[in-house]
């Protein structure tokens, strides 16, 4: 009783799911389910709640008539089974072992036996899916970066990743519990996360974000450092061009200047001896009225 009480607060939602008769009803530990049969309006029926596979076993019955109701429970259940209204039998606090085919069995009763209906359930218990941790191997040096996703409890759990791009624009779903990253091929920085479901839950990895390899592999490395050092090469040779074709334009253009200075310096000494000249043409002029 402490036992399931404990479990009840633990895990049970407290939700309550109503089962589908001929199909499988995936559940999760803790629940509480409903095996409906339907609302009777006999004045005398028995309602038998039986358990088919994997043990059988009947687990409980219950006789109305008309407005009497005896039942008989089966020891290991009483705690967790009753009729609720009338119209489906609870079955509480759903255990992994309550996993397997139940059926439900009506009897009418007139003097004899009138009519009989059964319905059948097959129920699959699961535990919600914890969340997956990635554990990553490979690096930079390495030809290639594998991410493996796990859970603690792996039944019926299918993996998938998803690739982000960090501005979140694309997204690219991968199958499988394990990712081969061949990272010479990235261009761009992504964010992976693993997604771990099963039929009554799902569950995510924190994100993992993969560095870019700015350097490659060892061969590439080699090819990079020939094209960087060609590269190198070739600036500097370019540069040297530039600066000589810099320093004789240079040059050109200030003789130019200088010439043009010269000739200035000419002109204006020019216009200042011609201006010089004038006060002698005065002199002259003067000493000519004198
Ligand atoms: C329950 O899970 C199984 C896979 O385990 C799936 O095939 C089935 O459709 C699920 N049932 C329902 C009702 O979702
Ligand atoms: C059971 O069904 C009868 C009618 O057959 C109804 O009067 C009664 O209220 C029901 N009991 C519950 C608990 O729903
Ligand atoms: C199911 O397992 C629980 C313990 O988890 C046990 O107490 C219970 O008796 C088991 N029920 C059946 C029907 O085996
Ligand atoms: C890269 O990984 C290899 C093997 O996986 C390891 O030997 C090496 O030390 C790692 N290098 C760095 C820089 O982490
Ligand atoms: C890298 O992954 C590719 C497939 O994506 C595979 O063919 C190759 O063998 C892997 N290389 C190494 C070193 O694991």
């Amino acid at each position: 009783m402490a036992l399931i009480s404990a479990l009840y607060l633990i895990t049970a939602s407290g939700s309550l799911t109503t089962l589908t008769p001929g199909t499988v009803n995936n559940v999760t530990i803790g629940e509480h389910v409903l095996f409906p049969f339907g609302h009777q309006n006999a004045a005398h029926y028995e309602v038998i709640f039986e358990r088919e596979s994997p043990i059988t076993c009947k687990i409980a019955s219950w006789e109305f008539i008309r407005s009497d109701v005896t039942k008989s429970i089966h020891q290991l259940y009483e705690e967790r089974v009753e009729m609720d209204s009338n119209s489906s039998v609870m079955l509480r606090t759903i255990q992994k072992n309550d996993s397997g085919d139940y059926n439900i069995e009506i009897n009418h009763f007139m003097s004899t036996l009138k009519g009989s209906d059964k319905k059948s359930f097959a129920l699959h218990v699961f535990e919600m899916v914890s969340q997956p941790v990635v554990v990553t191997d490979g690096n930079c040096s390495t030809q290639n970066i594998t991410l493996s996703c796990s859970v603690p409890i792996e039944t019926s759990v299918v993996f998938h990743w998803e690739k982000q791009s960090l501005s979140r624009a694309a997204k690219d779903m991968y199958n499988g519990r394990i990712l081969v990253i061949d990272h010479n091929m990235k261009e761009e920085q992504y964010v992976y996360v693993c997604i771990a479901e099963n039929p009554v839950s799902k569950a995510t990895s924190e994100e993992v974000k993969i560095r870019l390899c700015n350097l490659f592999n060892f061969k590439d490395q080699i090819q990079l450092w020939m094209f960087s050092i060609i590269g190198a090469s070739i600036f500097l040779l370019i540069l040297i061009l530039i600066i000589c074709c810099f320093k004789t334009s240079r040059k050109a253009s200030c003789n130019e200047l200088t010439n043009e200075a010269k000739q200035e310096n000419n002109e204006e000494t020019a216009i200042y001896e011609h201006e010089l000249i004038e006060p002698t043409y005065t002199t002259r002029i003067e000493t000519r009225t004198f």
